[in-house]
């Protein structure tokens, strides 16, 4: 390998630190994201996992600085992107970023397409942004990049409008829209949930060649397992807005540490059950103005739970190298025979 390459991969393409995102409820700040720190490196799949509620749609607004004005902000940490810190760029320098060097592709798809213009107008526009390029050849871009992924006539669904597709159709309208610029981080909210499962699979191996080809990292973010198996490099578990475990994909489901990470893994659900199994974990996410102030947010709903998770807060901390958990039961300043 290129060792020019392979030293500019140890250099993170987004490095964030120490990030909190609070929501004002009532006049009060509520940490929906408290002290996350990661880092996804050039060319990396960072999964992020957890149940409904976890922080991890917040975690991306904050990435992209999308936050509802007035209601949620940023409160503290840093999010650097190639470099720059995010927080030190302008408005004018965050809107040209977004869309070019980094795009997202949501969770409602259905808000985020304007009804009033066509597909194939919405298509060109990133184009003719982005790129110069005549409308003649924005359209046959257009039109293949839909074809690409997985719409059959592009050349008619390119001339009609959002409400003439389905909610699939639209969703893969935009994964092409964000994907037309070759972001160098795509960051995909549950890109396929709304999907059937022979086109999420066709989505997904467009992402994945898209990927290597464009050499672009990717969060995706899904509470599909399976979808982590086959896609990512790393994995990220969250829990009521704290990471809880981080490692490298093949540890996560042959080695995993915390109690939470265990039961998601058990809450897979087999290729022949359509039905969302994670509900399966008994009890619910504490909802922001519930959040436990000291102790282990997972201690009430934890099977291995010890009297001192919920007055001791556990730290994320590399119980090997490359493999971080916060959990009191890998606590590193424990002496070995109090460990369970
Ligand atoms: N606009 C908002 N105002 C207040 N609370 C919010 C808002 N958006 C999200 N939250 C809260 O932040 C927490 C994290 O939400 P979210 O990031 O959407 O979870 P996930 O994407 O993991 O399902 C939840 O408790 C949610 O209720
Ligand atoms: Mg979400």
């Amino acid at each position: 390998m290129n060792p020019e390459k392979t030293r500019i991969k140890e250099v993170p393409l987004l490095d964030v630190r120490n990030l909190e995102t609070a929501f004002d409820i009532d006049g009060t700040d509520y940490n929906a994201v408290d002290d996350v720190s990661f880092q996804v490196k050039p060319r990396q799949i960072v999964g992020i996992v957890g149940e409904s509620g976890c922080g991890k749609s917040v975690m991306s607004l904050s990435i992209m600085q999308l936050l509802p004005k007035g209601i949620g902000k940023v409160k503290s940490g840093q999010i650097v992107f190639d470099g720059i810190n995010l927080e030190k760029m302008s408005e004018s320098q965050i809107n040209k970023l977004r869309g070019n060097d980094v795009s997202m592709i949501f969770q409602e798809p259905m808000t985020s397409l304007n009804p009033v213009f066509t597909i194939g107008y919405q298509l060109q526009e990133v184009f003719f942004n982005h790129t110069i390029i005549s409308r003649r050849n924005a359209r046959l871009r257009s039109i293949a990049l839909l074809k690409s992924v997985g719409i059959s006539r592009p050349e008619k669904i390119v001339d009609e409008y959002p409400h003439q597709l389905s909610g699939g159709m639209r969703q893969r309208v935009m994964i092409a829209i964000a994907i037309a610029c070759q972001p160098k981080l795509l960051i995909a909210d549950e890109p396929t949930t709304a999907l059937d499962v022979t086109v999420q699979a066709q989505i997904l191996e467009l992402l994945k060649g898209i990927q290597e080809v464009n050499d672009m990292s990717i969060i995706l973010i899904t509470h599909d397992l399976g979808v982590v198996a086959e896609m990512c490099d790393e994995v990220i578990v969250m829990y009521a807005g704290k990471i809880v475990e981080r490692t490298d994909v093949d540890r996560l489901f042959h080695n995993p540490k915390h109690p939470y990470t265990t039961l998601l893994l058990g809450a897979i659900p087999k290729m022949d059950e359509q039905e969302d199994r994670l509900n399966s974990i008994q009890g619910i996410v504490p909802s922001l103005i519930n959040m436990p102030q000291v102790g282990c947010r997972f201690a009430n709903r934890c099977p291995k739970a010890m009297p001192e998770c919920t007055t001791i807060t556990p730290l994320l901390e590399n119980v090997e190298q490359g493999h971080e958990v916060a959990c009191l039961l890998f606590d590193t300043s424990k002496p070995k025979e109090e460990m369970r």
